[in-house]
């Protein structure tokens, strides 16, 4: 009997590896999905893997699917869930799917991940599992058996697990559109989060220069940064490098869970600040007030969506219809001001602009104001006929 685990090397996945074997009897086969982690962190994991006694271990370079299947769709609809670009949240599903592949290339009876009974990550990794894969077991010992932080360690230490030193303290997850920081001191609301929990933005204080940056959109997907035309990957990391030095993609909120819990969340976005923060000034620029309106809404439920892994839900596609019809216009090159922390759209220009000069200009004919005088006449014509009715009572 074979379980797959989703392996991160953390202590909660850890601590499932031995708890596969000892409680639930089964022969462990670990996966490490690499979408963007660093780069040693994928090979202690394998070593990791293989020192806890796995029957085998991959690891799963998925970073291009990742750019080009989630994060182009969640860039094109502008994706975000209460002020989280939802960098976590979009890697789930992807990781869940590879596991499954490996699961039945195995042939393996069940499939397992580390999450406890609190968070998000449970409803994603099992949502994409039992939609795709309704035959595989699932099994979550973390939350099975109910256990806490502390338990876990006392546990890792009985199987030589290593424990999370000092400087690990917190649970990170990190993909190549953000990192999530949580727990310890963390979880005070009121607690000032250090600096030292920051690994891809430097301290906005220390900015010294601006710099603007240029990034070029094809069909609502940027293809250039600075003129020089990158792959989906080597776009995203340049991204990411070039807001971080100006400390860009810091996020502090406190988020809604799905089980409605609200917890405290830090998140270090740079790339996906800056990305977003273009395609929208740029969607301003060639989308009609009524596209851009409906598209709000349907970005907010994409958004959410996303956060509770529904990535597989039908309506995904349905509402990937109508924004790959928005995006065939959103073509075209943004300026974005960088300087410490901030992100601000400086120019924009698109062969699909539906500004024109001529006709907006003070200085220009080419609208006859003298025909306004009419149209404007008439504006709030309902609220002047309430304010007469309610003369009259
Ligand atoms: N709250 C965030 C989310 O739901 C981050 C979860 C981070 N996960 C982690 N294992 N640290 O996407
Ligand atoms: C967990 O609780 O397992 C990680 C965080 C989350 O799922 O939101």
């Amino acid at each position: 009997r074979i379980a797959v685990l989703a392996y991160s090397g953390g202590l909660d996945t850890s601590c499932c590896l031995k708890l596969l074997e000892d409680k639930y009897g089964y022969k462990v086969v670990s996966v490490c999905v690499d979408v963007g982690q660093p780069e040693e962190e994928i090979k202690e994991v394998e070593e990791k893997a293989k020192k806890l006694g796995v029957l085998k271990h991959y690891t799963i370079d998925a970073k291009e699917e990742f750019v080009k299947d989630y994060i182009f769709k969640a860039i094109k609809a502008n994706a975000m869930y209460e002020g989280y670009p939802l960098s976590t949240a979009l890697a789930r599903p992807l990781i869940a799917y590879k596991v499954i592949e490996v699961a039945k290339e195995v042939g393996a009876e069940a499939v397992a991940h580390g999450c406890t009974g609190k968070g998000n990550d449970q409803f994603r990794f099992e949502t994409t599992i039992r939609i795709k894969a309704p035959d595989l077991k699932i099994i979550a010992p973390i939350r099975d058996l109910n256990l806490t932080r502390v338990e876990e360690i006392e546990y890792a230490k009985e199987k030589g697990i290593p424990i999370p030193t000092e400087s690990k303290k917190y649970s990170i997850d990190e993909n190549l559109w953000g990192r999530s920081i949580e727990g310890s001191e963390l979880e005070n609301p009121d607690f000032v989060p250090p600096e030292e929990i920051y690994a891809w933005t430097k301290n906005p204080v220390e900015d010294k220069e601006e710099e603007i940056v240029e990034i070029k959109f094809e069909k609502g997907v940027p293809v250039a940064i600075n003129g020089e035309k990158l792959n989906p990957v080597d776009l995203i990391k340049k991204a990411n490098e070039i807001a971080g030095r100006h400390g860009i993609g810091r996020i502090d909120i406190m988020e809604d869970r799905i089980i409605g819990l609200k917890s405290r969340e830090n998140y270090e976005c740079p790339g996906a600040v800056l990305l977003l923060t273009a395609h929208k000034a740029l969607e301003q620029l060639v989308l009609t007030r009524d596209e851009l309106r409906f598209k709000e809404i349907v970005d907010s439920i994409y958004g959410e969506l996303i956060y509770k892994g529904l990535w597989f839900d039908p309506l995904r596609e349905d509402l990937d219809a109508f924004i790959d019809k928005t995006q065939e216009r959103v073509t075209g090159t943004v300026k974005v001001k960088l300087f410490g922390g901030t992100a601000r759209v400086v120019g924009r220009e698109s062969p699909y602009a539906l500004y024109s000069k001529e006709m907006v200009s003070f200085d220009e004919k080419d609208v006859d104001q003298r025909e306004l005088a009419g149209m404007v006449k008439y504006h709030g014509l309902q609220a002047m006929l309430y304010e007469m009715v309610k003369k009259r009572k």
